[in-house]
């Protein structure tokens, strides 16, 4: 998209100061309005959300989700190559659950109650919700649409691409490994040029527990949880037999008797077709298995092969690029493209140059590299199935958990969130990562050049006014100042949105108040804070309408750490409630466009 003739003056704003208020803090000039918090009914039929969470499991299947994070907003004349900046599909994930909020009285000891537990999966996925701007510049949900929907951790999936049919993705539920329930753990999303949502399966792992003394890699390499999984789901088993496919142990003689590949049909991109109320949501095999954070394209050119890029985020895991087998073409663009291609691992060079690695079962270097460490491979699935032993095997980077990609819109310039590690001791710094222990993570970014290559920097290191390390010129301030960036977005401008997720000690008691989120002007090494959130709550997933005159921000989990009988945060509905996650509706009061 064109820059817009406003937005000369970017970042005219005044700077938002830190703060532990229980509110959502924007700068002078501009309004918030909350939208879409969990619980408010989406689908027709579903029933008012009620303030002491008894609402039921079937309920919140027509119920918007909780632990909102990424999302977009899908223009409704899109198809027709509308741009409406007043109507459209926002769709958004939910990317997991908090027995404390979710439950009257929080979840129950094992073994779980099948319908706490139907509840918790139903809160689970993505909403797609057809939206619109009054007269009065106030937005609302367009009730009865046929586009509002709910995927959950329990809808229907089909796999494709190289892993489609593998053995290894082969259960009771699907003996032919075409097909799997439900998406678990999304967090960032991404957008493809044909006009498509992708979700990403992040933490999916911890859901699915084994017993098995000898766990696969498949498993073993993902932290597959061993004794006991996060929300015990597979203890409900007994009375609700469906619940068995959290229960990833080797019960039965073969992979059609028990549910131990049941997690291999987790850590893909997902993508749903949100114009398609009835389409099947598709897991695209192709782009690897990990804890995908999110997924980001660079510009699509026709004639070219489509490209983008991944991270997983995880301590000391890697970021991916996958290039699509055949050339994008604007006419016949569509889902195959991401079925068929390469996937390549990022190795980070102290002299600021980069490689990519390629993970192909075909490759040669690949074979030997895998020969040397002793791994054996089947088939491209097999390395897909195992795309960070793949990774670790080419020698990639690892990083400090790498969460949000963003492409700048012009110069194509790609920047990486890492977030934080605690888990970096001195010895393994290197000059991409170059903090031991990151405490507050940094920015990096890095532009293509020839063929697998290409050229980084970091463009922040994060952190507060005393530890600031000066990069590229820019000192923080109070104006500026931020720790454990994750949420990254470039809007049309050019102007990069960074949100935080500090968490523990460094919420509660560092310099950085609630979390927040900043814009810089990249150009200019600017960077100001534009919004603070409410008590105990991570700021992330941001969008705007085409004519960035409306902005959706995601406050996700508010009082968190806190319940179920009292609350750090009553945000956003006030009184003796419980928090509830939202979207957060910004505009301008004068109009114009938002940064400015
Ligand atoms: Fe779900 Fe990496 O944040
Ligand atoms: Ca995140
Ligand atoms: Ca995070
Ligand atoms: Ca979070």
């Amino acid at each position: 998209a064109a820059v817009h003739p406003q937005a000369a003056g970017l970042l005219g704003f005044t700077p938002v100061p830190v703060s532990r208020a229980d509110t959502v803090a924007v700068p002078e000039g501009y309004r918030t309005q909350v939208f879409l918090p969990w619980g408010t009914p989406l689908l027709p039929g579903a029933p008012a959300f009620l303030r002491n969470a008894t609402n039921s499991a079937a309920d919140q299947e027509k119920q918007v989700g909780s632990h909102h994070d990424g999302m977009h907003f899908f223009p409704i004349d899109l198809k027709q190559g509308g741009q409406s900046s007043s109507e459209g599909l926002l769709v958004m994930n939910h990317e997991y659950v908090d027995p404390n909020m979710l439950h009257q009285f929080g979840g129950n000891q094992a073994p779980r109650d099948v319908e706490q537990v139907h509840k918790e999966i139903a809160a689970h996925g993505v909403s797609v919700a057809h939206i619109r701007q009054r007269p009065n510049r106030q937005w609302e949900l367009v009730q009865e649409s046929h586009y509002n929907r709910r995927i959950t951790g329990n809808t229907l999936m089909e796999l494709t691409g190289p892993v489609r049919g593998h053995a290894k993705v082969i259960t009771p539920f699907s003996p032919d490994g075409t097909r799997t329930r439900g998406t678990l753990n999304n967090c960032a999303h991404g957008v493809t040029p044909w006009g498509t949502y992708l979700t990403c399966e992040e933490n999916w792992a911890g859901l699915f527990v084994s017993h098995d003394r000898e766990q696969p890699r498949e498993h073993e390499r993902y932290s597959v949880a061993r004794g006991m999984s996060w929300n015990q789901w597979d203890t409900a088993a007994a009375k609700d037999p469906q619940l068995a496919r959290f229960n990833a142990s080797k019960l039965g003689a073969s992979a059609r008797d028990d549910y131990r590949n049941e997690p291999n049909t987790f850590g893909w991109i997902v993508e749903i077709d949100p114009f398609n109320p009835n389409s099947t949501p598709v897991k695209h095999t192709a782009m690897g298995r990990f804890a995908h954070e999110g997924i980001i394209f660079a510009k699509a050119e026709a004639g070219k092969p489509l490209v983008a890029y991944s991270g997983d985020d995880a301590r000391n895991e890697y970021i991916y690029k996958f290039v699509s087998a055949k050339p994008y073409d604007p006419v016949s663009a569509g889902p195959h493209l991401l079925d068929e291609g390469s996937l390549y691992v990022a190795r980070f060079n102290d002299d600021g140059s980069g490689d990519w690695l390629p993970l192909d079962f075909h490759n040669p270097v690949f074979q030997a590299k895998a020969l040397a460490a002793g791994h054996v491979f089947d088939s491209q699935a097999d390395v897909l199935l195992n795309t960070r032993l793949a990774a670790d095997i080419m020698g990639a980077t690892p990083m400090d958990r790498p969460e949000w990609g963003a492409v700048h819109p012009t110069s194509g310039e790609v920047y990486f969130t890492l977030t934080n590690n605690s888990q970096r001791p001195p010895e393994m710094v290197n000059a991409a990562n170059p903090r031991a222990w990151n405490q507050n993570g940094h920015i990096i970014r890095w532009r293509e050049s020839n063929g697998l290559r290409f050229n980084w920097d970091i463009f922040v290191f994060s952190g507060d006014v005393f530890t600031s390390t000066p990069e590229h010129g820019l000192m923080l301030t109070n104006d500026n100042h931020h720790a454990s960036p994750d949420g990254l977005w470039f809007d049309p401008n050019g102007l990069l949105w960074i949100q935080t997720d500090m968490s523990g000690s460094q919420l509660s008691r560092g310099p950085f108040g609630n979390n927040a989120m900043l814009a810089a002007n990249v150009q200019s090494h600017t960077i100001k804070r534009f919004l603070v959130g409410p008590v105990g709550c991570e700021v992330t997933g941001v969008v705007m309408t085409p004519d960035c005159k409306t902005m959706f921000v995601n406050i996700q989990h508010p009082g968190e750490g806190s319940g179920p009988y009292s609350f750090s945060s009553t945000w956003p509905d006030r009184g003796i409630t419980r928090p509830r996650s939202a979207t957060v509706v910004i505009t301008k009061e004068d109009g114009g466009i938002i940064g400015t």
